[in-house]
């Protein structure tokens, strides 16, 4: 690290690491006062304020008067780059239709499929701006983005630029993953075995060889992917050196849990349906459960994920938006901790560790973001409460004071 480099100094905040049990407080309780010095984007201390003052004496000081500071929130499981929205489809299941009738009458992912494949990458990049936005006003700092609504080569490319290219127009560090698998395009409607091909030989290298993807992403479901294709894609991604993950047990115990778990994933995302054997090899893998409270909620869905059984196992447990047009139009972090409190069952250090360590974890990128450390991204949220719990136990409440992206800050728009 350059030593001209200035020394910013985020004093008399109370920091709240991402660790379980931070200091040992429970999350109802301010955590106490202490002090954060940064360089190069990263955190170079953290300790008391005085004695970081002492230590680093021609630093830049930020006195955050005794506010809340936690990791920047990560939204580990997105489909934010898309076009067109489905309300309409959100009314007709209001009036009683279910969402698999409505993907089977050519709605649900195809739709979206159809709007996004007409839309230019610029085109792409707006209409995901305020959806981005929307969550950094509640102290987003790290979200992966997935593509899946191209399905051939050149959308799903588009999707992937425009993820990335977000990057580059607002300060938040960008993952992708390409999901590859999400449903058969219509032109490969009664070809399933043709299009898995197509994946494996075709799109994965060219994905890969672009660099456009930091993993690869597969549904399991009746409407989508069979076990048996699923397999067959991750084993060439792994080849390829992708790391894999799964929209796994989201309708029907289809053992996508363990399937994941078999391959190393990073991630098994929904699981509502998920058994007792699915928990045990995501235990055993330390493969992360990725909850998504939003989807549950917008699409009624009467099954929980098995929490309990998850958090017995020791499987860590993290929360995201699934922010998507057709299960979950949802762009909060606070909301779906919320969710996930109140209708899953998790307890508020749950909640606030699924948004970061855990998430960062199950994006593989632990060692960079997620906690507050000693060499990790200097990316935190600065709130105007001192207790993590009001963070969680709450809905509308616009909390955020400032987010600081790799150690810059920036002004929440609302508040002072
Ligand atoms: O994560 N489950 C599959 N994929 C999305 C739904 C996408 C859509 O309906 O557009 C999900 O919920
Ligand atoms: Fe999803």
């Amino acid at each position: 690290m350059p030593h001209d480099c200035p020394v910013r100094l985020y004093s008399n905040a109370r920091l709240w690491s991402g660790q379980p049990a931070s200091a040992g407080m429970p999350a109802t309780q301010p955590p106490p006062v202490g002090a954060i010095a940064e360089q190069a984007g990263r955190i170079v201390a953290l300790g008391g304020p005085e004695a970081l003052q002492r230590r680093f004496p021609d630093a830049e000081v930020h006195d955050l008067d005794g506010r809340l500071v936690t990791p920047g929130l990560i939204d580990c499981h997105t489909h934010l780059v898309h076009e067109g929205n489905r309300a309409d489809e959100i009314e007709r299941r209001l009036a009683g239709e279910s969402y698999q009738d409505i993907a089977r009458s050519g709605g649900g992912i195809r739709a979206t499929v159809t709007a996004t494949r007409a839309a230019s990458t610029s085109q792409l990049i707006a209409s995901a701006l305020p959806r981005l936005d929307a969550l950094l006003a509640d102290g987003l700092t790290t979200i992966e983005i997935k593509s899946g609504y191209g399905l051939d080569l050149a959308t799903e490319v588009r999707m992937l630029q425009a993820a990335r290219a977000l990057a580059a127009v607002r300060h938040v560090t960008v993952v992708t993953s390409y999901l590859g698998a999400h449903v058969l395009p219509q032109e490969h409607a009664n070809d399933a075995t043709g299009y898995v091909e197509r994946v494996c030989a075709d799109y994965l290298p060219a994905i890969v060889a672009g660099g456009w993807a930091d993993a690869f992403d597969a549904y399991g479901d009746a409407l989508a992917f069979s076990p048996a294709q699923i397999e067959r894609m991750f084993a060439a991604a792994r080849t390829l050196g992708l790391p894999v993950k799964l929209h796994a047990d989201q309708f029907s115990d289809q053992g996508g849990a363990a399937l994941a778990a078999r391959h190393g994933a990073l991630s098994a995302d929904h699981l509502e349906y998920t058994d007792a054997a699915g928990v045990t090899a995501l235990a055993a893998a330390g493969t992360v459960a990725v909850l998504l409270p939003g989807a549950f909620h917008f699409l009624r869905e009467p099954q929980r994920p098995p929490v309990a059984a998850l958090r017995a196992a020791g499987v860590p447990m993290a929360v995201a938006t699934d922010c998507n047009p057709g299960t979950s139009p949802l762009a909060s972090l606070l909301v779906a901790m919320n969710l996930a409190a109140i209708d899953f069952g998790l307890s508020v250090e749950e909640c606030l560790l699924g948004v970061t360590s855990v998430a960062a974890r199950a994006l593989g990128r632990q060692h960079d973001c997620g906690t507050l450390g000693v060499g990790l991204r200097c990316d935190l949220a600065v709130w105007n409460v001192a207790r993590p719990a009001e963070l969680v136990l709450g809905l509308g409440l616009k909390p955020l004071h400032c987010r600081i992206w790799q150690g810059r800050p920036e002004p929440a728009k609302s508040t002072g």
